[in-house]
């Protein structure tokens, strides 16, 4: 079920959290991972602790052009281009909206929603052209609301929109698009004072099981969306 030998996977957001759980989780299954985020000091070591099939990429999901660098580069080094892709980088910025500092909010729409548009559009070509999976990393402030969480909510509930769009346009030519919708989870991104419990949190490694279910499933089947929640927590 979750043999993965073979395939080749890209994840954005790779040097903590999620995407670094992911990267290693698809690595275990099999797969080789290239991993993406603007901090390479950081970013390699955690790849080098992956193993061989893992290495470490520097890019800026803000910036289309990172995207296609990194596309390019994994076609000629891999001979292929990658057949998994995650869009997960992300940040949060939170703050009443009376106040809220402009650039604040268009760095969360830039990351979290341009972010995972200007993922689709570098990989999707290459992703058409075989059996394939794109995941992206939506949230349950994809579906519910919270006060000072204006920006992020926005980045989340355009991303969900956004997700559904491609999934109903590339589905019926062999790409499954699933989002991953998590609750909390116990990662760096949480502002200081908003964390909460971390009994009452998910894992990134329980996150990172369900997009190795989604990326790893007959291909009879679509993980279309997926919300994983922390069994004891409120959100
Ligand atoms: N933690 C939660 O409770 C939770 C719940 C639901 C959804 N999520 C979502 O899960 C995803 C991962 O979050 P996380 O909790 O694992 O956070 P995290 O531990 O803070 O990791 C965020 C990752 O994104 C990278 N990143 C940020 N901006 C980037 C950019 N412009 N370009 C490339 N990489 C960038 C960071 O590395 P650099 O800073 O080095 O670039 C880091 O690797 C996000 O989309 C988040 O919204 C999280």
């Amino acid at each position: 079920m979750t043999d993965l030998a073979g395939r080749r996977a890209f994840v954005t957001g790779a040097s903590s959290g999620i995407g670094l759980a992911t990267s290693r989780a698809l690595a275990l299954a099999g797969a080789r991972v290239a991993m993406l985020s603007r901090n390479l000091d950081k970013l390699k070591p955690l790849a080098a602790s992956i193993g061989e099939a893992a290495f470490a990429l520097r890019g800026d999901v803000r910036e289309f052009r990172s995207l296609q660098i990194a596309a390019d580069h994994l076609k000629k080094k891999w001979g292929a281009p990658p057949d998994i892709v995650v869009a997960n980088a992300g940040v949060v910025q939170t703050g009443e909206i009376a106040s809220m500092d402009p650039a604040a909010w268009a760095e969360v729409i830039a990351t979290n929603l341009t972010g995972a548009f200007h993922t689709a559009r570098a990989f999707l070509p290459e992703l058409l052209t075989s059996k394939s999976d794109l995941v992206f990393i939506g949230s349950i402030a994809s579906y519910q609301s919270f006060p000072t969480w204006g920006a992020y909510c926005a980045s989340k509930a355009g991303l969900l929109a956004f997700a559904r769009s491609v999934a109903a346009e590339v589905r019926q030519k062999g790409v499954r698009v699933s989002i991953v919708a998590p609750g909390a989870v116990d990662t760096e991104i949480w502002p200081g004072g908003k964390k909460p419990p971390a009994e009452k949190m998910l894992k990134p490694e329980d996150v990172a099981a369900a997009i190795v279910t989604a990326v790893s499933a007959d291909r009879r089947a679509s993980y279309d969306e997926v919300r994983v929640m922390p069994a004891a927590g409120l959100l």
